[in-house]
């Protein structure tokens, strides 16, 4: 008889690296299927060439997008099929737009023209100020419009939650309502998330997963590196 082999082990969809922590209400994270877990499992191995990582990556911010897009207000229309029948259906709302955190958001928004093809992207850039260590604007390019849109906000790394903070605070500036915010993100630490959906509570954050906290650097741990440069170098 043969043993079984132990690299294909039929593993729960929710083992063990399913991390539980407390949510607050206003943040959303994916179903943690096997498919997910195996797509991160991907990008996390340090192992991982750069064709692999953007390619993978590239998969799960898809899911994010889709994802984001079902939490877009909809209304009802009807619409006839070749058959002649009725099809009772929705449409989308409201107008959206994509801003990406520089760099690293930027690898986002191939996944956001994927699922809305002409949609418009505006970038902010956000570093540390190297006097005050506290996260300061050095560029911002929004539409025009964008106070009339929701405004799907792409970074794949929440860390400590600073730039992300202040990008939010670019966009209430422009006239966004921070209700019409939805933050799509790969990974997100416990502490990120707090801070973020505390000082926001009206805007919702939607990662692929919680990681356990961040290390004296602050980069998430388990966490992938740096997420910029596995992608874009
Ligand atoms: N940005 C990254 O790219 N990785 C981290 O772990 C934290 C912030």
């Amino acid at each position: 008889m043969s043993s079984p082999n132990p690299t294909t082990t039929c593993l729960p969809a929710s083992g063990s690296n399913v991390h539980k922590v407390e949510l607050p209400e206003n943040a959303l994270v994916l179903a943690p299927t096997r498919q997910l877990q195996s797509l991160l499992t991907i990008i996390r191995d340090e192992k991982t060439q750069r064709g692999d990582f953007v390619f993978t990556s590239d998969r799960i911010i898809r899911l994010l997008v889709e994802e984001g897009l079902n939490h877009l207000p909809v209304i009802s229309k009807k619409v006839t099929t070749p058959t002649g029948k009725v099809y009772d259906g929705v449409a989308f709302q409201g107008r959206i737009c994509g801003v990406s955190i520089m760099r690293a958001g930027e690898a986002m928004e191939a996944g956001l023209r994927d699922c809305c093809r002409s949609v418009r992207i505006g970038k902010i850039l956000i570093q540390r100020d190297e006097e005050t260590y506290q996260p300061k604007l050095f560029y911002a390019k929004l539409p025009d419009d964008i106070a009339n849109r929701y405004v799907l906000l792409l970074d794949p790394m929440l860390a400590t939650g600073g730039s992300c903070i202040k990008a939010i605070e670019v966009l209430l500036e422009h006239g966004v309502e921070e209700e019409k915010i939805l933050f799509l993100n790969l990974i997100a630490s416990p502490e990120g998330i707090q801070k973020v959906c505390t000082r926001f509570p009206k805007l919702r954050i939607i990662t692929a997963w919680v990681d356990e906290g961040l290390d004296s650097n602050s980069y998430i741990v388990p966490g992938l590196g740096d997420f910029g440069d596995r992608y874009f170098l």
